[in-house]
């Protein structure tokens, strides 16, 4: 059984700021670095650090080679990555004194998968293969109708929410990821347990698991549902937090670990994350999650 994850690679300048820029204001920034992210790097990244292998799908511009190389290092395959003419995909990345972000994307070369690429990467697809998508590329319908037909199990992370994302074929997925934001704007609830309801009852086949922040994660399908609370770390960073929990996620579902268990392992690996700077870089390794959940148990 082959994971594929069909997304974004970005590069992620990263700006430390008091608060997040208003309307109108100039904001001097206390510091900036440049990172490598996208929520579908990110999650390979994860992946592969969980010690699941994954081969990435997606395509770089012309000065992706840095995405690429990253990838590699970290055991990812990157035999479907393609280049293409112009910029790769990158965010400005606000950082503010509580460690929240907010994130500006330009889509760059992730908005030019071709149907031929689309084709060509999940011709390889097979029953029970894991395809694991986000909304920072073009084609995610047509991507998910594909895979479904090549009987793939998909898993989503529909974020950035937008108008495509919305009028998507979500119901085909076989697992939903979101936050509370992506929950309320599919939903239009404002609160967690409304927003697991309607999820529940919109998407019957859809496994939910609805990322809340600092209070915790909520995993609900037909048979049960799991509730984690957040472990308290000093929080740096926030970004890639949701990613790690998917990395993890899918590491526990392949394992067939009992799913307390795999959110426990979740909650674990993005404390780890959010209490380091930037996006890939902060994702944990599975042995420091391991040893991390042995302090947590003493
Ligand atoms: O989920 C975090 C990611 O979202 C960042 O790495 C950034 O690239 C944006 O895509």
């Amino acid at each position: 059984m082959r994971v594929i994850n069909y997304g974004s690679l970005n590069l992620d300048y990263v700006y430390q700021v008091p608060h997040m820029v208003r309307e109108g204001e100039t904001l001097a920034a206390s510091g900036m670095e440049t990172f490598l992210g996208g929520k579908g790097l990110n999650q390979s990244i994860a992946l592969a650090r969980a010690g699941v292998s994954v081969c990435h799908a997606g395509c770089v511009g012309e000065d992706g080679q840095v995405l690429l190389d990253y990838l590699k290092q970290n055991g990812v395959d990157i035999t479907w990555v393609q280049r293409v003419e112009g910029k790769s995909g990158h965010t400005i990345i606000q950082v503010d004194a509580s460690a929240q972000n907010s994130i500006l994307l330009f889509g760059g070369a992730n908005r030019k998968q071709t149907a031929e690429q689309i084709r060509q990467v999940l011709e390889q697809g097979e029953v029970g293969d894991y395809l694991v998508l986000q909304n920072e590329i073009n084609g995610i319908d047509a991507i998910m109708r594909y895979g479904k037909e090549k009987g793939m199990k998909l898993v989503l992370n529909p974020s950035p929410i937008n108008e495509a994302i919305l009028n998507a074929p979500l119901e085909m997925a076989d697992y939903l990821l979101v936050n509370e934001i992506e929950g309320s704007a599919i939903t239009g609830e404002p609160e967690p347990e409304a927003m697991v309801r309607v999820f529940r009852k919109r998407y019957p086949d859809t496994a939910l698991l609805l990322t809340l922040g600092t209070a915790g994660a909520i995993y609900a399908d037909e048979k049960e549902l799991v509730r984690q609370e957040a472990i308290r770390v000093k929080a740096v960073d926030t970004t890639a937090a949701g990613d790690t929990f998917t990395g993890y996620f899918i590491a526990g579902l392949l394992k067939n670990r009992p799913m307390a268990e795999i959110m426990r392992r979740c909650a674990a690996a993005s404390a780890l994350a959010v209490s380091r700077q930037g996006a890939a870089p902060s994702i944990p390794k599975k042995s420091e999650v391991e040893e991390f959940l042995l302090l947590q148990d003493r």
